[in-house]
């Protein structure tokens, strides 16, 4: 297949949790006017507003998305919306919506515009409690148990599939729970892992919504943020996989990211309150194996579990003494 250059971006999602970080970091790479930022609802923040284009827009609406791939000549699509586990388990059908119809809707229309490229974002609740959990492989059983889990397993299979029958360049990666200081992310089962840092530093008390000892793959965003980058930046002839390599990072449990924050803060406390996103939690797995990701595209991460507290607590601590936190 030959690879189309991309030159002008939309972001759906760009609200959200990773959504709001990659359309900077895309609006430096290719310049803030050639990449459009869309959401459904909620307001962006006044530093997606002010450094390019922004829109509202329903990807389950197709006609939404096509009035901008229009107006704005879009030929690439990073398509970060999407409702996460915990919400998709309290409304699994806006989540199929969103998720299916709205991902059906961006590569219709990118296949209809020749587009270069499209991102479609899987993750770790693509698997499933059959799934070996330690270590987890690239090929491996796919049986999740949440519709959020469904719709991502259906996502890899149809971006796959229009690569296959209609030579559009889709890609992929499986991402694990990812923290950041930018955005927090809404509705999902590793949300902890970012509260616990806002409330250490505000109230030196946590209460977490999973059991000490649950363990789960994660990735701190700038790791997220290159991946990102990288994949879509890959020699399509070196690809075997399209829409679902595994992506890992670190893995670590609620109690061990809870120490880790105690070494900077040492009257931190935590206790363990699990709701019903345990049983999710408990349906992924520990660990990952990203071995397709780094012979394929070279993937490397940066951060451990260390340095991405240090880093984390660093920025938040910043914005609270600037009262913006
Ligand atoms: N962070 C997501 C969630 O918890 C997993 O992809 O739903």
């Amino acid at each position: 297949m030959a690879t189309k250059k991309m030159k002008h971006i939309l972001v759906t999602g760009a609200v959200g949790q990773i959504g709001s970080e990659l359309t900077m970091v895309l609006r430096k790479k290719f310049g803030n006017d050639n990449v459009l930022a869309t959401g459904r609802k909620t307001k962006p923040s006044e530093t997606l507003l002010n450094s390019g284009p922004f829109e509202f827009i329903d990807i389950a609406k197709r006609e939404t998305i096509e009035k901008v791939v229009k107006d704005y000549e879009i030929d690439t699509i990073y398509n970060m919306a999407a409702i996460l586990s915990a919400v998709g388990e309290e409304k699994p059908l806006l989540a199929w919506d969103v998720n299916i119809n709205g991902l059906y809707n961006c590569l219709e229309v990118a296949r209809e515009h020749a587009m270069a490229r499209v991102f479609v974002p899987s993750s770790i609740a693509a698997f499933g409690p059959e799934t070996p959990r330690i270590n987890t492989p690239n090929e491996t059983i796919l049986k999740p148990k949440t519709m959020y889990g469904v719709t991502k397993v259906a996502g890899e299979l149809l971006g796959d599939y229009y690569v296959k029958r209609f030579g559009l360049d889709v890609r992929g990666v499986r991402y694990p729970g990812i923290i950041s200081s930018e955005t927090l992310p809404g509705g999902g089962t590793t949300d902890y892992s970012v509260e616990i840092f806002y409330e250490a530093i505000k109230k030196k008390r946590y209460t977490c919504f999973l059991r000490e000892d649950t363990t789960l793959p994660m990735m701190y965003m700038p790791d997220c943020l290159k991946g990102t980058l990288d994949v879509m930046d890959a020699d399509f002839a070196k690809l075997k996989h399209h829409c679902d390599y595994n992506l890992a990072a670190v893995s670590f449990s609620a109690g061990q990211l809870a120490a880790e924050i105690k070494k900077h803060i040492p009257d931190f406390k935590v206790d363990y309150k699990p709701d019903f996103r345990q049983a999710i939690a408990d349906s992924w797995p520990q660990s990952i194996d990203d071995t397709p990701a780094r012979k394929e595209w070279g993937w490397k991460p940066k951060y451990d579990l260390a340095s991405m507290t240090t880093d984390m607590l660093e920025k938040l601590g910043q914005r609270y003494k600037e009262g913006k936190l």
